[in-house]
């Protein structure tokens, strides 16, 4: 008892030091490849134990007051420093002194407020320098004026009232300033001066309250190419001023979002004119009012953002002098203010004419009533025109509709959420370029004729899903021959088992989405041909009849001659039964999904042709068993498996080969192991099939032979038990009857008049008056039958053994006259039986005849005299008959038998 205290009390103490190692390591940094990540880890002091080689210190989401410089020394091959989300409030110089290598410091979320003209003086190679969010205020003289590699300044949410940043001429390489979200209210030219030698390609000023913008700022700059202005709330005047002041600069970019721009005139970006500004921001501005020529002054523009507005009409110069644009974003720019219908966006006719460059065109969620006539023509090098959701109602598409896009050449026009009802003959006759339409999400419902397709010679895909009523018709696609997508999903699809089939020109087709239509009739020649078919969407209909045995005619094979399909959706249809050579074609499936139908048993060999699967999904079925002859080719090359919420059933057969697979496998089983319960037996009910324990089937091969043979040993000898217990003396009987015959006793067939009597009588003393009685009188009756009758031919009765063995051998046949009173007569059994057999044994087994006097059963006639009825003949064994009438018959047959020739033939 003491010892095992003790050994206790080692163990405890034994891994204490190991806790310890424990927690320290849980706080220590990770290192890989010369990269230390320290984040997260409450420090407050710069770990000394670290790689001395690492370029990369990760400090951030710690604790730090500072950045003690001596602590660094040893990392002098430091190239980025993150010390981001601290509390830093002071920076000394040497920090980069002793890190000469450092070319991004990262002090971002820290507590810095002065940043002296010695703070970064060492930090010559330094390319990046992030202060965003602290306390700066103001800049003394120049603080980076030693940063002459900086290429990006990042000093964002700080309280900056002023964009200055040093007195002298300094960072000649910056490309990037950020100032947005500080406190400053005008730019000035000799507060943009330290930058004269510098090319910005981004200055980023939003969220500052700039109010004044003092002439020649921007040209106080080097070069300024880029100017953020966002959410400045500039407004229209001082917009207009901004521009001026930008006029004859280099700038290329300007956003001006969200800076309540309600209204533009003819001169709001006149100062613009004088520059080549290619990309232009006005998203969010509330922008009500577009004057005539507004963006005359634009013609280098080629990226024009306009999204977010509340444009109410556009005229037909609204957009003049925009000739160089070539992606306009309209998104959510027309949109509806008050409830009143009368006051609708508005586009003139012509208003997009001088758009000659305009490539890719956003009118999506906007609230236009219609398209007109000649809305878009002059476009004519459009080429992706997305109109979601852009009008209040389209209703009907005719052969007008889209004429104003006849001369663009239009690839793909996005038309979804438009509440499209009808689509006329002849609709996209001018889109004879188009590649992609998308009719998705509105409301048609009309018979397919295919007129409604004419003209879309080069069309590869079409999206018509998520639509009211569709009734397919043979020509249905006829003249759209090029189709590789369509997409007909949830549209209430009718008639697609009409013949010829709607989808029989569609030779090129590679997708195909008839799924969430509940359809439940489809015949075997509905994909005939598609023999480019990738992809097969048919989940959520109701195919379960298709595929029943009892199905009239048989099950219907609509997958045959799909050799290149890859991915079959076949999910909720409701299959409760797979016809075992329906997936025989389909031998570069890559992916199929049977889930959620009332699938339990597969015909063993169902996959055996899609040994390149990739990914199998049969959850939610009525699965007991997963055996290795139906899942054994499909698992070979599995990476994803799905086959949660089956009942399985957890006995060695059903499942052991699964679990053992499962153990085995890398593919990724999704739900497991919670989603795959034992259902049977009953005592597994709710297990883990992966806890269910296979070793106990683990040799039940080898188990099940031994098994066999086992049980055929033992089957076979209790037969043979039985069968020598039984009819062992039937087997001993012939055995010594062929003994004898083989080794030459043969038969010794010898002539009647050989024999001194024609039978030896055998019976009991007490059955002689019986024996008298009858036998005589038939010697009497034939002269030439004479019996050996014991009591009248033996001398007074003596019986001699010797002479008994004579007079048998003398005889030609035996008479046993059987009653209860010979099976009890001791000489009979011992000897005279015995000898007669013998007899019989060698000569022939006809010479025995047993006459029974009363019903003696088998067993005691065997027990007293070790004979059966079974080793004679039926015509030597006689019954005394009990009616009267019958006994002549007796004679008869008794005669019979004894006539008979002792011979087996
Ligand atoms: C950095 O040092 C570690 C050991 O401190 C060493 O394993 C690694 O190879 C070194 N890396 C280089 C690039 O020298
Ligand atoms: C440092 O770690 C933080 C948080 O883990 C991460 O956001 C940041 O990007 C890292 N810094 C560097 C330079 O990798
Ligand atoms: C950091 O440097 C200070 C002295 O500047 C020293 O006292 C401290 O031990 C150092 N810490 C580490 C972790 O090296
Ligand atoms: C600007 O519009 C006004 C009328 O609103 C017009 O008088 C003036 O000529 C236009 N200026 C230019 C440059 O188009
Ligand atoms: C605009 O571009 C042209 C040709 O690239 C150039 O000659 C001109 O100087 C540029 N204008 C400005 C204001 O930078
Ligand atoms: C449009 O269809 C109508 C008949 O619906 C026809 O009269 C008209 O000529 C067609 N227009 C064009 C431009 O094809
Ligand atoms: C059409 O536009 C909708 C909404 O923007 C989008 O979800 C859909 O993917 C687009 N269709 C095509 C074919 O690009
Ligand atoms: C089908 O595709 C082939 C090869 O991509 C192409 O040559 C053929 O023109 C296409 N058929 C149609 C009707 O577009």
């Amino acid at each position: 008892m003491r010892q095992t205290l003790s050994y206790q009390i080692y163990f405890f103490w034994g891994l204490l030091p190991f806790c310890v190692l424990c927690t320290f390591s849980a706080n220590k940094c990770t290192v890989k490849h010369e990269v230390a990540d320290c984040s997260h880890l409450k420090l407050n002091q710069v770990p000394d134990d670290l790689p001395t080689n690492i370029t990369v210190l990760n400090l951030t989401h710690n604790q730090f007051r500072r950045l003690p410089p001596a602590n660094f020394t040893r990392y002098s091959q430091l190239t980025i420093l993150d010390g981001g989300f601290n509390t830093i409030s002071k920076l000394e110089p040497e920090l980069c002194q002793n890190l000469p290598l450092l070319k991004v410091l990262n002090l971002q979320h820290n507590e810095l407020s002065q940043l002296s003209d010695k703070t970064f003086i060492f930090c010559r190679s330094l390319t990046e320098l992030h202060l965003m969010s602290n306390s700066i205020q103001k800049i003394q003289n120049n603080a980076f004026k030693n940063l002459k590699n900086l290429i990006k300044l990042d000093l964002a949410h700080n309280g900056l009232s002023s964009t200055k940043l040093g007195t002298d001429l300094q960072l000649e390489n910056l490309q990037e300033l950020l100032l947005s979200n500080n406190k400053i209210h005008a730019l000035r030219r000799e507060e943009l001066h330290f930058l004269g030698n510098s090319s910005l390609k981004k200055l980023d000023l939003s969220s500052n309250q700039i109010k004044e913008f003092s002439p020649g700022c921007f040209h106080a700059i080097g070069k300024l190419f880029g100017l953020f202005l966002n959410n400045a709330q500039l407004g229209f005047s001082l917009t207009e001023k901004l521009c001026l002041e930008l006029s004859n600069t280099s700038i290329r970019n300007l956003s001006l979002s969200n800076n309540q721009l309600y209204r533009i005139s003819n001169l709001t970006f006149l100062g613009l004119k004088e520059t080549n500004l290619t990309m232009l921001d006005l998203s969010y501005n509330n922008l009500n009012m577009i004057a005539n020529n507004s963006f005359a002054w634009l013609p280098h523009l080629k990226y024009f953002i306009l999204e977010n507005n509340n444009i109410e009409h556009l005229s037909s110069r609204s957009f003049y002098g925009l000739f160089s644009v070539r992606y306009l974003s309209l998104k959510r720019s027309f949109t509806k203010q008050s409830a009143s219908l009368s006051s609708l966006p508005k586009i003139d006719d012509f208003s997009l004419q001088w758009l000659k460059h305009l490539e890719y065109l956003n009118m999506e969620d906007n609230d236009l009533p219609g398209i007109n006539s000649n809305m878009f023509t002059g476009l004519t090098n459009l080429k992706y025109l997305r109109l979601s959701n852009s009008f209040k109602s389209l209703q009907t598409l005719t052969n007008e509709t889209f004429v104003s896009l006849a001369q663009s050449p239009l690839l793909l026009l996005n038309l979804t959420r438009n509440k499209i009802t009808k689509i006329k003959s002849g609709a996209f006759f001018w889109l004879g370029y188009l590649k992609v339409l998308d009719l998705g999400i509105n409301s048609i419902e009309q018979e397919l004729t295919g007129q409604e397709w004419r003209g879309l010679g080069n069309i590869i895909e079409i999206y018509l899903s998520y639509n009211r009523y569709l009734q397919l018709t043979s020509d249905s696609f006829a003249l759209v021959p090029s189709l590789q997508q369509l997409m007909l999903r949830r549209v209430a699809c009718k008639n697609v088992d009409i013949s010829p089939s709607p989808f029989r020109s569609l030779r090129n087709l590679t997708i195909l989405d008839l799924s969430n239509n509940n359809i439940a009739n489809i015949n075997s020649e509905m994909l005939e041909g598609l023999g480019k078919l990738e992809i097969l969407n048919l989940q959520h209909n109701n195919l379960a009849r298709l595929w029943k045995h009892a199905n009239p005619g048989g099950p219907v094979y609509f997958l045959k001659g799909l050799s290149h399909l890859r991915i079959l959706n076949l999910e909720s249809n409701g299959f409760d039964e797979i016809p075992e050579e329906i997936f025989k074609d389909l031998s570069e499936l890559k992916s199929i999904d049977l889930g959620l139908n009332n699938l339990n048993i597969l015909p063993p060999s169902v996959f055996d042709n899609q040994i390149s699967l990739k990914s199998l999904n049969l959850q939610k079925n009525l699965i007991t068993s997963v055996e290795k002859d139906v899942f054994g080719p499909p698992f070979k090359n599995l990476s994803n498996l799905d086959m949660r919420f089956n009942p399985f059933d957890c006995t060695c057969e059903s499942i052991a080969w699964f679990v053992n697979w499962i153990n085995g496998t890398h593919t990724n089983i999704t739900g497991l192991p919670e989603s795959y319960l034992c259902n049977t037996p009953p005592q597994y009910h709710g297990f883990p099939v992966t806890l269910f324990d296979v070793s106990a089937c683990k040799d039940s091969a080898p188990f099940e032979l031994l098994f066999i043979i086992n049980t055929s040993i033992l089957l076979i000898f209790i037969f043979s038990v039985l069968l020598i217990h039984f009819e062992g003396w039937r087997i001993s009987f012939y055995w010594n009857v062929s003994v004898h015959r083989i080794l030459g006793f043969k038969e010794i067939d010898r002539q009647p008049e050989q024999f001194d009597y024609a039978a030896y009588v055998i019976h009991a003393y007490k059955d002689r008056d019986w024996v008298w009685q009858h036998f005589s009188p038939m010697e009497e009756k034939d002269e030439s039958l004479r019996f050996c009758l014991e009591e009248r031919d033996f001398e007074a009765g003596v019986l001699e053994l010797e002479a008994i063995v004579k007079s048998i051998q003398r005889s030609r046949k035996v008479i046993f006259v059987i009653t209860q009173h010979l099976l009890k007569d001791p000489l009979c059994k011992r000897f005279k039986v015995h000898h007669a057999v013998q007899q019989a044994i060698e000569q022939n087994l006809d010479s025995i005849i047993l006459i029974f006097l009363e019903e003696i059963p088998d067993y005691k006639l065997n027990h007293a005299l070790c004979l059966r009825r079974g080793m004679f003949k039926s015509r030597c064994i006689l019954n005394w008959p009990v009616q009267k009438e019958r006994i002549s018959a007796f004679h008869h047959k008794l005669q019979v038998a004894l006539g008979s020739r002792n011979s087996v033939h």
